[in-house]
Order: C-alpha cells, then structure tokens, then sequence
C-alpha cells in the first residue's frame, strides 16, 4: 500500500512537471513567432491615397469599400470590383499577384480590371499597395503575409 503511494506521488509528480515545461514551451514559441507589422513610411501611405482616389475609387468605392455583392457575377459573367479593404478576399493574393494585377489588368476575357501599367509608375502601384494594406486590421494583414510567404 505504502508503495503504491509512492508511485502515484511519483506519477503525479512526473505529470505536473512535464505540464509545466509544455507551458514554458508554449509561451516561448509565442513570443518568438509573434508575426510583426511593418510600419510604412506614412509619405507612401499618403502618395498611395492620392493615386486610389485619382485611377481607382470610381469603380473601388471610397476607401476601397468596393460593392458588397462582390461574390456575384455579372451578367457578362465578369466580376464587380471587389472592396480592397480587407472584407474580401484581396488578402488571398501574395504582393506579386497584386502588383501583376494593377499593372496588367485582368488577364485578357476573364475580367475588368484594367491595366495601369501606361498611367502609373512601379513605385505609384507599390504606394497604392501599401495604402490599400493600410486599411486592413492586424489579423487580415497576417493572413496575407503567411500567403505571401508561400
Ligand atoms: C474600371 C474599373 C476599375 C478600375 C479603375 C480599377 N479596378 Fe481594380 N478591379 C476592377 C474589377 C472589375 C476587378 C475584378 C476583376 C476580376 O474579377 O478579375 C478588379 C480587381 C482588382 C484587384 C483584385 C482584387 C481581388 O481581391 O482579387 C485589385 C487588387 C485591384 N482591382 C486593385 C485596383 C487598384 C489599386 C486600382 C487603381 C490603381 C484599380 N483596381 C482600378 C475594376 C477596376
């Protein structure tokens, strides 16, 4: 009986330990994997404001709202401008799709989105970018970096 005991206390105690240890663990890995959001120049942020406003917003919306039936086509069978705010699925697509996107359009007969590549510069589609993240709470934007990353 005596050493029966003395096993559960050591059981108990075997158990309890290695708890703890997977708590420190846990802990650890949190902080060292905490993803970190870039803090863009705010003159970029500014300039990418000025460019949505003057080629985007009239098919966007105002701060990229875009049309909430974004999910439904056309009759056309083409989509409507998606928001870009971070309530669609913007946040799907690494920087190079986007990037690709803006400057070429939709590739041709799959939808509307046109080319920008002969009214803005890399450096204005990269500012409007970076403004259009902007709009995008914290989790959104993590999402994003993980795709970007792939
Ligand atoms: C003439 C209307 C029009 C203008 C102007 C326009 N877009 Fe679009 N955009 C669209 C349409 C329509 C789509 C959906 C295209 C598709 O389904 O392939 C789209 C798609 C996009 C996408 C892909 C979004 C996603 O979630 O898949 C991005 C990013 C985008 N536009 C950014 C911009 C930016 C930035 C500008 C300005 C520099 C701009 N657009 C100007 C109509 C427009």
């Amino acid at each position: 009986m005596h050493q029966q005991k003395i096993i559960l206390f050591l059981i108990i105690a075997m158990v309890s330990v290695s708890c703890e240890r997977s708590g420190e663990h846990g802990e650890e890995k949190q902080q060292t994997e905490k993803p970190i959001r870039p803090m863009p120049d705010p003159a970029v942020i500014a300039a990418g404001k000025t460019i949505y406003k003057d080629h985007c917003r009239q098919c966007h919306g105002i701060n990229g709202v875009g049309n909430t039936n974004w999910r439904i086509k056309k009759a056309n069978g083409f989509w409507l401008p998606p928001p870009l705010n971070g309530t669609a699925h913007t946040w799907h697509h690494p920087k190079k799709w986007l990037f690709d996107r803006i400057k070429n359009g939709s590739p041709k007969g799959k939808g509307e989105m046109p080319a920008l590549k002969d009214k803005l510069s890399d450096a204005e589609i990269n500012a409007v970018i970076v403004w259009m993240q902007s709009l995008w709470p914290d989790n959104v934007y993590f999402m994003w970096q993980e795709k970007d990353r792939e």
